[in-house]
């Protein structure tokens, strides 16, 4: 099927899509009641996999977490952190976090056939959620990219369904927002140009 497909020239403009670029902020502030279609979810993952990978490995895998599951994905690394001891206020925050929003994705990176091919599937996954986060930007979704708690990447792992040794590379929140955040300056590029 990809063999057959035809890479045609896009009519975005730069500055259109520099917009979107810009537009995209972590944003946390969502309606929790409101529903995200699973039908979008599917939309942005398909569109996720059109980012750029070495080798053809498709490494990504999705767990679309909604309802009730937000809490148990939430206890799931709760319990984790208090096999490591963690501060109680921590662990209870983990425990509801979820449901901040109304679906979580959580993006793994499957292992590769090497160290090397299992950084790149990881590179490319990082790759493919910004992809879908500016897919979501697109739809007016709001969208919050978080990380797995430390050590509790393989229990997440168990809970999404993923293999064993999945990488987690992103617990994308998804959700319609209430609210704008205030962006900020980017520094400057550091670019050394050689010639
Ligand atoms: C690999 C990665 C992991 C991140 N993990 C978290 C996280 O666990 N918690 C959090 O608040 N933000 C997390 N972020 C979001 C960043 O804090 C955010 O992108 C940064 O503040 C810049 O804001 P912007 O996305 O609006 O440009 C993560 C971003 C990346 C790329």
């Amino acid at each position: 099927m990809a063999s057959t497909l035809r890479c045609t020239k896009t009519d975005v403009q730069f500055e259109e899509f520099a917009a979107l670029v810009r537009a995209r902020r972590t944003n946390l502030m969502m309606d929790r009641e409101r529903d995200v279609d699973t039908q979008l979810v599917q939309q942005l993952c398909e569109l996720s996999t059109w980012a750029p990978i070495h080798k053809l490995t498709w490494p990504w895998i999705f767990a679309e977490v909604r309802g009730e599951a937000r809490l148990q994905l939430g206890a799931t690394c709760a319990e984790v952190m208090t096999r490591q001891g963690e501060p109680e206020p921590r662990v209870a925050k983990t425990r509801t976090k979820f449901a901040r929003t109304p679906v979580v994705l959580v993006v793994g990176s499957e292992i590769g056939d090497s160290d090397l091919r299992t950084t790149e599937n990881r590179d490319a996954v990082a790759a493919a959620v910004q992809t879908l986060l500016l897919g979501a930007t697109a739809l007016g979704l709001a969208s919050f990219w978080s990380s797995c708690p430390k050590g509790a990447e393989a229990d997440v792992a168990r809970f999404c369904g993923f293999a064993p040794d999945t990488a987690i590379v992103s617990m994308v929140y998804l959700g319609w927002p209430t609210d704008t955040p205030k962006g900020f300056e980017r520094p400057a590029p550091r670019i050394n140009r050689l010639a």
